[in-house]
């Protein structure tokens, strides 16, 4: 037999293509995905992308909740095609999937939100842009057609805050997210062991001597424009020392009033846990709440996102869009939630690890994933498009007893939503 005959029924590959690219080729997974990019960060930046708040208890809940959904497939269905498509706040989009916003994604890569702004105008899904952004509003906008939607952190001064809106407002975001999960900052214990002061990055020297096993990321680091907020104020050190009066515990319903006066376009409350809240933004005509944890970043003991999003989702009876983010690794997480109600899931670091380990290739890499993992799980549950993903296709291993009790004030309605 000649070599390439037994090489063809060997199935050997061929040689790979650049390092990379190899690299997220045998990534078929987001925890793939996550193991390259922590082999690729320095402990600082590490201890930054995957720690929670306090003990982690949310953070693990988040993920544990999430597994004790059981599809029940409507089988046999012809599904020959699966259409992912959907609108979210009046637009149109590809998929159910947002990028969330993340303070100083270029800790993760040099080309930061440059990178994630590509990707997402390449799978044409929107991206939230942070207040802790760590490039300017005007050039994000300048590397995608997707829409941009602009989170904001109100804090004591509020004319930072509003000059940031109106920036945004200019560059064509099409959003405002207003995080209320924030109003001071959470303790998280890994960052504070790796002694990294953030979100005001001032590298310790533990951090620089660990660097020397991760050389890539220190030589762009350092080759690269250092790290500042330039969305919050001129672009220097001032703007890091703001960011410590920010999170002054001062924001309330009352500044929607100063908020409406500069933005005339949809908002969102970020961080909302409670269906008596939701139902309070649809009262004050907001156009919708992400159902969010912050990624158990934040209070720590609070509930799964996942637990708390059919409570919530009933309570504003359709008057605004609930999404939902904390946790989501897989398509299926992303089926589960869209048949619970919600319009879309938002990604932090399922979109975070892929640009930690090769930047916009990383993440378009992600985004596909989730995409082929979403596809796949609607075809084998019988259904053609995301208007078909519905609660009778999903049980909670435990009956749902725990969900009803957990969605706090409001919630009556669930009990009933859950009985299957
Ligand atoms: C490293 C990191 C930084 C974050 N920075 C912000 C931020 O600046 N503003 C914000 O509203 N949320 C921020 N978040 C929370 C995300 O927007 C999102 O709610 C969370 O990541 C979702 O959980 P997941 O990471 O499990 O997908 C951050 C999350 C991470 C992981």
């Amino acid at each position: 037999m000649k070599l390439s005959e037994a090489v063809r029924l060997l199935r050997v590959k061929r040689p790979p293509a650049p390092y990379g690219a190899r690299t997220l080729a045998r990534c078929y997974s987001i925890d793939d995905v996550a193991r390259v990019a922590r082999s690729r960060l320095p402990l600082g930046a590490r201890a930054y992308l995957d720690t929670g708040a306090e003990g982690e208890y949310t953070l693990h809940r988040n993920r544990a909740a999430l597994d004790m959904i059981e599809f029940l497939p409507e089988q046999p269905r012809r599904v020959t095609s699966v259409d992912t498509s959907t609108t979210v706040l009046g637009q149109q989009i590809p998929l159910p999937i947002v990028l969330s916003p993340i303070g100083a994604p270029r800790f993760f890569h040099h080309e930061g939100e440059r990178a994630v702004a590509r990707a997402a105008g390449h799978a044409g899904i929107p991206y939230g842009v942070s207040t802790l952004a760590t490039v300017p509003v005007e050039e994000i906008a300048a590397q995608t057609n997707s829409p941009l939607w602009f989170q904001l952190y109100v804090w004591g001064d509020r004319r930072d805050a509003r000059r940031a809106v109106e920036r945004a407002r200019q560059s064509g975001f099409s959003a405002l997210l207003l995080s209320v999960d924030t109003n001071v900052r959470a303790s998280r214990e890994r960052e504070k062991h790796t002694g990294l002061d953030l979100p005001a990055p001032e590298l310790p020297l533990l951090t620089f001597f660990e660097g020397a096993l991760h050389p890539t990321w220190v030589w762009h680091f350092f080759a690269s424009e250092e790290i500042s907020f330039p969305n919050i104020g001129p672009p220097d050190h001032r703007s890091r020392n703001k960011i410590k009066e920010m999170f002054d515990g001062s924001m309330s319903w009352q500044d929607l009033g100063w908020i409406r006066e500069v933005w005339d376009r949809p908002i969102l409350l970020k961080g909302v846990m409670r269906p008596d809240e939701a139902v309070r933004a649809a009262e004050a005509g907001l156009d919708g709440v992400i159902v969010s944890n912050h990624g158990g970043r934040q209070l720590d003991h609070v509930p799964a996102t996942i637990d708390v999003l059919p409570g919530i989702v009933d309570a504003v009876e359709g008057r605004l869009e609930v999404l939902v983010d904390s946790g989501f690794r897989r398509g299926s997480d992303i089926a589960a939630a869209l048949a619970l109600g919600a319009k879309a899931v938002l990604v932090g670091r399922a979109h975070l690890y892929g640009l930690a380990a090769a930047g916009e290739a990383g993440v378009r890499h992600c985004i596909d994933i989730l995409a082929t993992e979403l596809r796949r799980t609607m075809a084998l549950c019988g259904v053609r498009s995301v208007k078909e993903l519905d609660r009778n296709l999903l049980r909670w291993r435990d009956g749902g007893a725990r969900s009803a009790a957990s969605a706090g004030p409001g919630a009556e309605r669930m009990a009933v939503s859950f009985e299957h």
